[in-house]
């Protein structure tokens, strides 16, 4: 009988989701199962994000109510991911329930840690040697997330992500495709290239030449099994042609593009320091759209940060209602440790509150509409996990809306045309 179970809680982006699996996989390796309970398990770990302050306070929200279970039974907490990397050593002096604290960029080396009891490995940024040394398993049905850039040179003024994943690292091609090859051969239909900055990827093909993402998506298109490919987050500064023409040309490219802005203020942006102007953005939207005229685009705004006037608000207002995105993410400024626009951190709560709630409500009105504008009409799914009811599936159009149908036949890992009966503001119900 197994009697070694491992917890593992994912906060954050979906990097995180993908080290996590990774981290599952090389504990499977080493005879453990993995559990969905907290209470069974001998070994929980929580993989952290830095992000906003709010992040943060889950963690150690967390780690207080896991003590309470340390207490009762014998189990070790490890602290990985984002936060271990920026504020690990407090953590530990902190939270005495925290048994070892590990980086985003070393938890390839946990079950030695753990094994021979090394505590805290946060400090080195080795991305090649971590992807070395990893497993890679599929466990999911239909769609796995693929690691293929870590980390960001570019130092937004708010951003923590170049501290806690380090500079600018690509994978190598034929180390992507090997990983894809091993997901396609056990069923996998949908491969989503991951980065921080997933556009900027310039990893080194076998000749030594070093290729773009549009390339890397060219060749994984020539593997049969696989037959959508997505790619998040990319930054607007890293749109080239030849990754704007993949859309035109490569048909398991899924037309959906999640691109940052934050701002739709020009001058906010210079404060951000994101070195790209409103214009620049909305000219990669006109060459895209050129290409590719059902394109859905995606978007992730900051309201209320540091010197944003009313007037830089409302040019946000009326970039989001030129655009119109299908989806978009939008947050509160929080002022991050180590950054430097921390320091000034002016906008009143009631101002930055109310102003989230405009632009929320806006973006969701676009979503509904867009949404709706789907009934009647035939939409391609892969359906990818089972709902909540009796015979309801839940899959994806290749706009990437959430969908869900009612089918007594098993059409899981399947792709299919589908009827678009209903809508809400988040999803498609749709009919065979
Ligand atoms: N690499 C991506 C963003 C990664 S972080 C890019 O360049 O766009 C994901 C999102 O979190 C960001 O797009 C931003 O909207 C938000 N975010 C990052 N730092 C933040 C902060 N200090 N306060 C509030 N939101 C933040
Ligand atoms: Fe953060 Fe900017 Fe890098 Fe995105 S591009 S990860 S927002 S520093
Ligand atoms: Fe959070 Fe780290 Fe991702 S800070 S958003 S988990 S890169």
């Amino acid at each position: 009988m197994n009697s070694k179970y491992i917890y593992i809680k994912s906060y954050g982006c979906q990097m995180n989701v993908y080290d996590s699996d990774r981290m599952k996989d090389l504990f499977k390796n080493k005879g453990y199962e993995v559990t969905d309970d907290i209470n069974k398990a001998n070994l929980t770990i929580l993989n952290t994000c830095h992000i906003r302050e709010k992040a943060v306070e889950k963690v150690y929200s967390d780690i207080g109510r896991i003590k309470k279970i340390k207490n009762k039974k014998k189990m070790k907490l490890v602290v990985a991911g984002c936060v271990a990397q920026a504020e690990g050593h407090e953590i530990k002096k902190r939270s005495s329930s925290v048994d070892f604290v590990v980086g985003p960029q070393s938890y390839h080396k946990l079950p030695d840690m753990i094994s021979e009891g090394v505590e805290e490995i946060n400090s080195d940024f080795l991305q090649n040697d971590k992807f070395k040394n990893l497993i890679y398993n599929s466990s999911k049905i239909s769609s796995e997330f693929l690691s293929i850039q870590e980390g960001c040179d570019k130092f937004c003024s708010f951003c923590v992500v170049p501290y806690t994943r380090g500079p600018e690292f690509s994978r190598p091609v034929e180390d992507v495709l090997k990983e894809t090859k091993k997901y396609a051969s056990k069923g996998i239909k949908e491969i989503i290239l991951l980065g921080q900055n997933v556009n900027a990827y310039h990893g080194t093909c076998s000749n030594g030449k070093s290729r773009d993402i549009s390339y890397l998506m060219n060749k994984i298109s020539e593997i049969q099994e696989i037959k959508r490919i997505r790619y998040m987050t990319s930054h607007p500064r890293d749109m080239n042609k030849s990754l704007i023409d993949a859309h035109a040309k490569n048909d398991k490219l899924m037309p959906f593009l999640h691109l940052p802005i934050q701002s739709g203020s020009d001058s906010i942006l210079k404060k951000m320091n994101r070195k790209h102007s409103v214009a620049d953005y909305l000219k990669i939207v006109d060459q895209i759209r050129s290409v590719r005229p059902d394109i859905a685009l995606s978007s992730d705004f900051i309201v209320g940060y540091p010197d944003e006037t009313d007037k830089d608000f409302e040019n946000t207002m009326k970039f989001v209602d030129k655009i119109k995105f299908v989806i978009a993410y939008s947050f509160i400024y929080s002022p991050r440790p180590g950054t430097p626009a921390q320091y000034k951190d002016n906008i009143e709560l009631n101002v930055k509150k109310a102003r989230l709630s405009a632009l929320q409500s806006l973006l969701t009105q676009h979503q509904a509409n867009y949404n709706k504008s789907f009934i009647n009409k035939d939409v391609e799914v892969l359906f990818e996990k089972k709902g909540r009811h009796e015979n309801q599936f839940i899959g994806r159009t290749i706009y990437n809306q959430s969908t869900f149908i009612n089918s007594k036949k098993n059409i899981l890992n399947k792709i299919m045309k589908v009827k678009v009966i209903n809508s809400t503001n988040f999803s498609l119900e749709c009919q065979i």
